[in-house]
Order: C-alpha cells, then structure tokens, then sequence
C-alpha cells in the first residue's frame, strides 16, 4: 500500500491507513453486492469485521468517550453519524456513551445492506433495550453527494477506515465535513501503527517475517488504490485534509490495540490475518516466505500459528478530527 505501512489499524500518510487486515482476498467480481469503488465484497467480511471489532472493544470505548465528551453544548440529543460503519462494534460505543449522557440520535450509513444490519444488531444488542438512544440505518454511497440528502446534519461525523476505499479521498472528507453542523466535529480513523503479532523470530523460514509482510500488506493497499475507477491520489496527511475541508482546531489522538496474550481471539485473528495475506502476495513475496507461511498455516503442523504462545496484537488506531 502506498509508501506506507497498514495495519490493521493503519498506516498513515497519504493514502493512509489501513487496517486492512481483510482477510481473504475479499474481493468479490460480478456479485450482487452492493457498491462500494473498491472491488471489495464487503458482506463477505462480516466475520472479520466482527472479530476486529471484539479486539478493539477497549480503544472503541475511549474513542466514545473523547468524542462524544465533545459534544457539549449541542443540546440533550447529540446527533452522532457513523459512516462506513462494518460490522458496528464503534456505532455501539457511541450508542453506550450517548445513553450514559442521557440519550441522542444514531445514525448508522453504509454502502452494504448487509453491514448496515449487522451494524444495527451489534449496537441493539449494546444498548439492550435503552431506548434513550435512537437507531437509524441508512444505505449511501460516501463519494457520491446524494449523502448530503440521505443523512442528516449531525454534531458528530465518523468514518473509521472508509475514506481512504474512496476514489477521491479529498472530495469524501469536503463531503463528510459538509454533514457535519456548524460547532460540530468530523473525525477520521485513518493511519496510525500496523497491527503486529508475530515474534521476529518464528523458528520458521527466515526472521523478521512481520516486517516483510507489512510490506505485502502496504502494496495491496497500493493496488487496491490504484485499481479504483478515478482514483485521485491525496499526496499528504489527514489534518491536511481536515484543514482543506474548512475544518478548524484541526488535531488527533492514536489508541492502542493491545492485547499481549494469545487468547483463542487473537490467534483466530492473527490465523485470518495471514491467511488474507497469503490470498494476496504478489510475485514480489519470496518461496522462502512463502513456504513459511503455508507451514504457519497448516493446522495439521507443530508449526501452526493458531497453536503458539507468543502471538499478540499491538496496533494504533489515529483519530484525525477538526471542527466546523
Ligand atoms: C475497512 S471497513 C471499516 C469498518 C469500520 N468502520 C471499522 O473501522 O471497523 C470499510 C467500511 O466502509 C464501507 N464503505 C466502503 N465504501 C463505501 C462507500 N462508498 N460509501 C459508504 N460506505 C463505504 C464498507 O462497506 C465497510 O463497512
């Protein structure tokens, strides 16, 4: 991807981040989804989104609790807008944290029906009946400006990981600034740390595999870039593009994904992980590597990730954010 890294959390820059720790090649051709610019069939991620989401419950939590504690002042029922919203987990800690503040309106926007109601399940399920909180959905496409219609002006605008899938990442955040009211904040989760979660030394194929397979990671966000019909490149960083956007008090924060202990989540996670990987290398990758990774990923083998110890996930999350 780009010149830079990506994690799961991401990666930074220009184009930025990435989190793309999709697994499997994710892309779906001539499927009845529906569109995103990206070649991506997202409702084939739901799972992965999911367990993404469980990992990053803590930072999505913190990540509530700043940005809607910015929100006073704009009256008892904050209107809060998760764009690009996957599987939920976020959209629910703002719905949390806006009940714990006496309630507001959610507005959950995607371009995958699919999402949008796995999205709606998950942020039900964390608010349990406290209807101090309203839930929408709504489907839109974020580099189209219908948005502007389809979705109301709110006192908070996230998009985690969702404009850097759009063709003209400028023109998104212009048009995600636009549905934010005057006072209000607009917040993007792009860059931060790759996610790692491998030793330097596996005792299988050559050390510093991680590092090399950030690289992979990098050049599939490059391609996936790059194949997007008009894509536009944004030579800078994301507070430059809040600042262009017309957005002030443009400033960031970065949480930690941090979980130090290989639980059945991180190795199911760090298993996907490499396996998305492995789905997408590209000549570039040597047969060393190569083989590595086919041994880490046999579970019939001693050597299978899924079995060891001394996996982890250490990533950063940055959140971008400016005022209107
Ligand atoms: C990498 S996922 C991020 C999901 C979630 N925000 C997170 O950080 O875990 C990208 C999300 O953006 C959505 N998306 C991609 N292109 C979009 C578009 N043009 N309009 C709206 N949503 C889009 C996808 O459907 C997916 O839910």
């Amino acid at each position: 991807m780009g010149a830079h890294t990506h994690g799961h959390s991401h990666a930074h820059g220009s184009t930025a981040h990435q989190s793309e720790h999709t697994p499997g090649n994710g892309h779906g051709h001539g499927h009845s989804h529906d569109h995103t610019h990206d070649g991506i069939d997202w409702s084939t991620q739901i799972d992965h989104l999911r367990r993404e989401d469980a990992l990053a419950a803590d930072a999505q939590t913190q990540i509530a609790r700043r940005l809607i504690g910015l929100l006073t002042g704009t009256g008892e029922r904050p209107v809060v807008v998760d764009i690009g919203a996957g599987a939920g987990g976020q959209s629910a800690a703002f719905a949390v944290e806006l009940a714990a503040r006496g309630g507001g309106r959610l507005i959950i926007a995607d371009a995958v029906t699919e999402l949008l109601e796995a999205a709606r399940a998950t942020t039900a399920a964390a608010l349990g009946g406290d209807d101090r909180v309203s839930v929408e959905t709504v489907l839109v496409d974020a580099a189209s400006d219908s948005v502007l219609d389809a979705v109301a002006q709110a006192d908070l605008v996230w998009a985690s990981r969702m404009v850097h899938h759009l063709p003209d990442q400028q023109a998104g955040t212009d048009r995600l600034a636009k549905l934010v009211r005057p006072g209000g904040w607009l917040a993007l989760a792009e860059g931060g740390l790759p996610l790692r979660c491998l030793p330097w030394d596996l005792g299988v194929g050559t050390p510093g595999l991680q590092d090399r397979l950030l690289a992979v990671r990098d050049e599939f966000f490059g391609r996936m870039r790059a194949e997007i019909t008009g894509s536009v490149p944004m030579p800078y960083g994301w507070n430059i593009a809040l600042g262009r956007a017309g957005l002030a008090e443009v400033s960031a924060f970065s949480v930690l994904t941090d979980q130090p202990t290989a639980t059945p989540e991180v190795r199911e996670s760090v298993a996907s992980w490499l396996d998305g990987l492995r789905n997408r290398m590209s000549d570039n990758v040597s047969d060393d590597d190569r083989t590595a990774l086919d041994q880490l990923l046999d579970p019939t083998a001693d050597s299978y990730i899924g079995a060891r110890e001394d996996i982890f996930l250490l990533g950063a999350t940055t959140i971008h954010l400016g005022r209107r």
